[in-house]
């Protein structure tokens, strides 16, 4: 199942424009980090570990890195996220009472219920409105990292393909513009397909898609960099497991084998 030794040679970058995620085993699979003021696309079937990957990366960006973030939550309420992640021993609320973090309720009103927040998101499929609330927040927390999680449900709304796609250009160009490095997730069906509505990865400027494929009785975890602009990444298939402390890559290993 898998290979020993990686061949690749993947060139390192240090310095302000890479921003590292701090997740065990990835900035390395693509020359150091991500690009600064960027936007990526992480996207994977239901339960493939989306979430907590970005949420990772938005945690890290604090606690290691010194960079405030901000997660705009359209699918799970706030407080179904701070418990959740709990478990990686990542506690949100600390951050959030500190102004380094700001979770922005975009799923409440979606649903129909009243939402506690402070950052509510009152008309959650309205890009205009969420592009308003984001770029109030950063104004306010002096964020530098961002999660929209997910650009799915944004799309079911907005339906058509055309329209997908202008609007969610839209979304991540703000995000880099304002000074935020991002990542927005996508759910898939088709594990074959990087994307739900085919356009998702095209305005987005990084795709790393997660696998959690069925081999013979047992589900296995693997990773893939499908596509980064302007740097240098592993064009190959890596395990990775997701730990007490959260997820951990395999970058000296190599999935070649995902029947
Ligand atoms: N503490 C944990 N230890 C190991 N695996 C976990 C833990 N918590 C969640 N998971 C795994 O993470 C999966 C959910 O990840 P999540 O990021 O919410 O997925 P997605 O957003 O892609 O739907 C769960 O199905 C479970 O397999
Ligand atoms: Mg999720």
């Amino acid at each position: 199942m898998f290979d020993g030794a990686i061949s690749e040679e993947i060139k390192m970058e240090e310095g302000p424009n890479r921003v590292r995620t701090g997740i065990p085993g990835f900035d390395e699979l693509c020359g150091g980090g991500l690009i600064r003021d960027r936007t990526y696309l992480v996207s994977g079937t239901s339960g493939a570990g989306k979430t907590n990957f970005s949420i990772q990366f938005i945690y890290n960006g604090i606690t290691k890195y010194g960079e405030n973030g901000i997660i705009v939550a359209t699918e799970e309420r706030p407080e179904q996220i701070r418990e959740n992640v709990l478990k990686f021993g990542w506690n949100l609320e600390e951050l959030e009472d500190e102004n380094k973090l700001a979770i922005i309720d975009a799923c409440s009103t979606k649903i129909g219920i009243p939402s506690q927040e402070k950052y509510v998101d009152i008309r959650p499929f309205d890009i205009r409105s969420l592009m308003d609330q984001i770029i109030t927040t950063q104004e306010e927390i002096n964020a530098r990292r961002a999660l929209v999680d997910s650009t799915t449900s944004i799309s079911f709304y907005l339906q058509d393909q055309a329209k997908i796609r202008v609007e969610l250009l839209k979304l991540s160009t703000t995000l880099e513009v304002i000074g935020l490095t991002s990542m927005m997730t996508c759910e898939v069906i088709d594990e074959s397909m990087p994307s739900r509505f085919g356009v998702e990865n095209f305005v987005t400027d990084g795709t790393i898609v997660l696998y959690y494929k069925r081999h013979e009785n047992v589900r296995m975890r693997s990773m893939e960099i499908y596509k980064m602009r302007g740097s240098d990444h592993s064009k190959k298939i890596h395990p990775y497991e997701i730990t007490p402390d959260g997820f951990v890559i395999h970058p000296h290993e190599e999935v070649y084998s995902t029947v």
